[in-house]
């Protein structure tokens, strides 16, 4: 066999093990058997250059490469669909298209995926191009992040049309959105508010490499072209699941408004067990001849709605309001409420944003508020009954001290947030830097979580980063709750730590906007911290990525004593703050 013969036969393996994977869910050999032949298709794409195809298995690790979006006009314009709320409306629908069309009909019953659509465009069954929907008329080029997704195939089998377009969701399950909230939190990075929200942040994101560690998944739900192989877009569906596109089990042919209606019913309550977030149903008139008849209004298609599941709702009580501040300083306001049942949990706080949400709903102490769960993870507050409130009831009125350390409150012009300006003295905000110090992406620090981060410092042992250093494991064993093992493991990793290279320690000191890129750029830029605490604002300018914003982040971050102190503690303890002592 020749090297081409070789590398078709891995693409085509590796193609094949990826859909029995990703879209049947049926692995059909090990990951280590898969990652052999990865690399040994890795190996002979690298020494032949001559058989470069973006289309390759192996580009679906993505590349590092930044590139702007281009915008692509869509060959159909995509719509949007009418919404219904209640079995009435349904019921209407029906009543129209019956109408409409004078003769029997089906409609497909599907989940209505909550994600952010794509459009793809398959070429002699070559995935070509992947657009979002933008207004419609035109969207983002996002092909090079959408070929990092496993269950888009980037070849087609079977007996696929020469040209044609699928359309679908591109969705973040809901196991990848909790480990990369949670990975944000320890990073304050600021968290997704829900599921949708990741996935078409994820597409946007300019690097390819970071889209395909973020695991989206893609459902198929439409399939357009001129001369589609079949006359039903439920045969058609099917179909493209032979191709390779990953097509929802869920998806059935109903004969009946009552069989529709069962199948809503059954979906309001099963889609609380799917791995991805749902938000409705939609319906579809099944043969291809009778959605054309039924045609367009201006806005969507006459042969197809969307029944949008309710939001659960509960009225209760708000008894306070409390005030916490987070790591950065900012303050958010949460509202405490009369313990209540929604959605299967007990509901006993809601989030109210900012000041200027509450000035919004015109919250008064003890009124009686509706909270929703959607698809948010924290609950809100969506409405308050006015009748039922007291004529003596208190207006909430936002804090203007800090509740932890007292200090005035302040507000960016540009920002809906008060933030505690008192850095080095506000206890949260202390602990959380430790804490996100010692995090897995910054220092690493083995045996030390949050709690832990908190007992040491409730108990005085630490009140910087530097103090970690000088901790020894005799004194830690005092400490009621730490036993000698996790004490010796606190030391221990401590001691690891002085192995992280510079860039990782940059990130670590929390300087605001210096996240793991910038903190990358920095070192490889300046090459030790002494270089750039003594760069100007022209020289950390001058940096790739590196603003205004960031520059004078800097800037003012160097020009404390207290923060100069603690990196000369941390020198003298050994912490690399420079690059190339220690390996990468
Ligand atoms: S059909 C012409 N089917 O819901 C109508 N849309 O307004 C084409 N969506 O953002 C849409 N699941 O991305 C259709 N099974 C499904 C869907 C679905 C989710 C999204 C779609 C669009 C919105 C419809």
């Amino acid at each position: 066999m020749d090297v081409k013969e070789r590398i078709d036969e891995l693409r085509r393996l590796l193609n094949q093990y990826n859909y029995d994977y990703y879209v049947l869910n049926n692995p059909q050999v090990s990951d280590f058997d898969f990652d052999a032949l990865m690399r040994e298709l890795q190996e002979l794409e690298k020494a032949h250059p001559e058989f470069f195809d973006p289309n390759s298995p192996s580009q679906r690790v993505g590349s590092d490469i930044s590139s702007a979006f281009q915008q692509i006009e869509h060959q159909y314009p995509m719509l949007s669909l009418g919404n219904t709320y209640s079995a009435g409306e349904v019921h209407e629908f029906y009543t129209r298209v019956e109408r409409g069309l004078n003769s029997k009909f089906e409609v497909v019953a599907e989940l209505k995926y909550d994600g952010t659509s794509i459009s793809l465009i398959y070429e002699n069954g070559s995935l070509v191009s992947a657009v979002t929907r933008g207004d419609g008329v035109r969207g983002d080029d996002v092909t090079a992040n959408v070929r990092t997704i496993k269950s888009v195939p980037l070849q087609l089998h079977g007996d696929y049309p020469e040209n044609v377009e699928l359309r679908g969701e591109i969705l973040m399950p809901w196991q990848v959105f909790d480990d990369l909230n949670r990975e944000r939190e320890a990073q304050e990075e600021q968290l997704f508010a829900n599921p949708r929200n990741a996935a078409s942040g994820t597409l946007k994101l300019q690097n390819s490499a970071e889209v395909a560690k973020r695991r989206l998944d893609c459902y198929v739900y439409s399939v357009l072209g001129e001369g589609l192989p079949y006359k039903t877009h439920f045969e058609n569906l099917i179909h493209a699941r032979e191709w390779g596109f990953k097509i929802s089990d869920a998806t059935r042919c109903c004969e009946s408004f009552e069989e529709v209606m069962e199948y809503i019913n059954y979906w309001d309550l099963e889609r609380k067990n799917l791995p991805v977030a749902t938000d409705g149903i939609v319906l579809k008139v099944n043969d291809l001849n009778q959605q054309f008849n039924l045609g367009f209004t201006a806005k969507s298609p006459r042969w197809a709605i969307a029944y949008k599941f309710k939001a659960e709702q509960a009225l209760t009580r708000l008894e306070s309001v409390s005030f916490q501040v987070g790591r950065t300083g900012a303050v958010t306001p949460v509202a405490n409420l009369q313990a209540v049942q929604l959605s299967g949990t007990t509901v006993k706080r809601a989030s109210l944003h900012n000041s200027d949400f509450i000035e919004k709903m015109d919250l008064h102490i003890d009124d009686m508020v509706y909270v929703e769960k959607g698809g948010e993870i924290i609950p809100k507050i969506t409405g308050v009954d006015v009748e039922q409130r007291h004529k003596e009831a208190a207006k909430v009125l936002f804090i203007d001290h800090c509740p932890e350390c007292g200090t005035l409150l302040v507000r960016n012009s540009d920002e809906a947030a008060f933030y505690c300006p008192n850095e080095d003295g506000c206890p949260p905000q202390i602990k959380g830097r430790i804490e996100h110090f010692v995090s897995r992406r910054a220092m690493n620090i083995d045996g030390l979580g949050s709690e832990t981060v908190a007992l040491l410092f409730d108990s005085k042992m630490i009140s910087n980063v530097a103090d970690l250093y000088d901790l020894k494991a005799p004194e830690l064993v005092r400490l009621d709750r730490l036993q000698q093992k996790s004490a010796r493991n606190i030391v221990q990793g401590v001691r690891d730590s002085l192995e992280v290279p510079f860039a990782r320690v940059l990130f670590a000191l929390g300087i605001r906007y210096v996240g793991e890129t910038v903190a990358k750029k920095l070192a490889q830029a300046f090459g030790s911290i002494d270089a750039i605490k003594e760069a100007n604002y022209d020289a950390l300018i001058s940096v790739d990525e590196i603003g205004d914003r960031i520059a004078l982040s800097v800037i003012d971050y160097f020009s404390k004593a207290e923060h100069m102190a603690i990196i000369e503690r941390l020198r003298d303890s050994g912490v690399q703050l420079e690059i190339g002592r220690a390996h990468v």
